[in-house]
């Protein structure tokens, strides 16, 4: 196994410290030297880069937000001049200006390096064939899958997401090793293999690298399960380079190694914004070791997740991730991620995995209802008990009282890439 690893993976956590820190005093001078936002921001808390003199001294450093990116929208972030840009990606969030980030052709190296190394951890090796169905485009998952998989001498199938009649077919027919999808749109394949009257299970898939998304050990047990398949996680987002920033190994499948000699990571409490000790839960934020075109310091996910020593790697891992401060619902007082839902519908016989969460008003109450299809074979009673089942899980892990309807199967929306697990409704009238 050792021989497979590259030189970064081999180092000892001293050379990986050692050269975390040149790499970052290196990405601070170049991001004060060349991007107007950093040399103000830092001016303004009286910083230099030179003030960096080890990898703690990264906290007095100020953070950069979303906000910020799309203040600069929308190249203003690069470092590098336009000409020097080799592509651009793009996310579109809910509402206003997309958030563009830039790569230079060495950016698109190193991209492709991690993601070949994540695709490898993940058990896949040169020679086999990887069915991508992220979405190619400005989201960075199906180009970046595919740079990546390239890179670590794959055969790529640029399935991208949609047409999933489609999909199955070629996955029957191309018989590729290792699919790369979110989690959601593999249950919506799942669906459409047993429509085929195809046995998932008997595929040529051996390894699922399921990202873009939250997801839960009680959704990685029904997806291997199911196909028969390992399924292991890979987390990344566009502002610090796309997928393949942190990625699960097979043989451990015990959170998620971060690159670390590519992204530095910290864990901040989301309200106060101090640096956490390691393992305890709080706001992943992270600073670009080697980007050229559009370095980030202090750039805060807002993905909740606890760092946790290396394992099977030198790096440190990330815990799966809970949920993004933004899909957090406070009801009547207490907190609830929708992956918290997902756990307790997957561990209730008669329910699917399909599910929605429904975010109503009634009078100055929100309520929130749990829509999940119940499984093709479950008897009326079984779907009647399950309802209840779930409505008491919820109360008694979560504490708090929800709404419950199980729904015939085959009734929600299926999930083509990231899925929208919160339909929110509070603003309609009547609602
Ligand atoms: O989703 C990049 C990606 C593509 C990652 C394919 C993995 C696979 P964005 O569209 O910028 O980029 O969205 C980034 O998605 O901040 C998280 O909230 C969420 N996310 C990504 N991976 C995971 C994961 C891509 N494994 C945002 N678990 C991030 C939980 C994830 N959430």
């Amino acid at each position: 196994m050792t021989a497979l690893l590259d030189a970064a993976e081999r180092m000892d956590r001293e050379e990986l410290r050692a050269l975390q820190l040149e790499r970052l005093r290196a990405t601070l001078h170049h991001a004060y030297a060349h991007v107007d936002h950093y040399r103000a921001a830092f001016d303004r808390a009286g910083l230099h880069p030179d003030d960096c003199r080890s990898l703690a001294d990264l906290a007095r450093f100020p953070f950069t937000t979303k906000a910020d990116l799309r203040d600069n929208y929308p190249f203003g972030m690069f470092a590098v001049p336009e000409e020097q840009v080799r592509r651009i990606h793009a996310s579109s969030g809910t509402t206003g200006r997309p958030t563009v980030v830039g790569y230079t052709q060495g950016d698109l190296d190193t991209w492709a390096d991690v993601v070949a190394r994540s695709i490898r951890a993940a058990g896949g090796r040169p020679g086999q064939k990887v069915h991508v169905a992220y979405g190619y485009g400005l989201f960075t998952g199906g180009l970046g899958a595919h740079y990546g998989a390239e890179r670590l001498g794959c055969t790529v199938i640029p399935a991208s997401g949609g047409m999933t009649a489609r999909q199955v077919q070629l996955i029957q027919d191309f018989r590729p090793e290792i699919i790369m999808v979110t989690p959601s749109y593999m249950l919506t394949l799942l669906d459409e293999f047993e429509r085929q009257g195809v046995d998932p299970r008997s595929t040529s898939l051996k390894v699922g690298i399921f990202g873009a998304e939250p997801w839960t050990q009680e959704m990685r047990r029904e997806i291997e399960e199911r196909f028969a398949i390992d399924a292991v996680d890979i987390y990344g987002l566009s502002e610090v380079m796309g997928p393949g920033v942190a990625q699960e190994c097979v043989e451990t499948k015990d959170g998620l190694h971060i690159w670390e000699d590519h992204f530095y990571p910290e864990v901040v409490d989301p309200f106060t914004g101090e640096v956490l000790p390691e393992g305890s839960e709080g706001e992943l934020v992270f600073t670009s070791l080697t980007k050229e075109a559009m370095p980030v310091i202090r750039y805060r996910t807002r993905d909740l997740t606890r760092l946790l020593p290396g394992t099977a790697r030198v790096f440190r891992r990330m815990e799966k991730v809970t949920g993004r401060s933004d899909d957090l619902v406070i009801l009547r007082g207490v907190n609830l991620f929708p992956t918290q839902i997902e756990e307790i519908v997957l561990r209730t016989p008669a329910v699917s995995p399909h599910f929605q969460l429904r975010l109503t008003r009634e009078g100055r109450l929100d309520v929130l209802t749990v829509r999940a299809e119940a499984r093709a074979e479950a008897t009326p009673e079984q779907r009647a008990a399950a309802a209840a089942s779930v409505a008491a899980a919820v109360k008694d892990g979560i504490g708090v009282s929800v709404g419950v309807e199980i729904l015939a199967p085959e009734t929600l929306e299926r999930s083509v890439g990231k899925f929208r697990r919160i339909v929110d409704e509070r603003d309609r009238p009547g609602s």
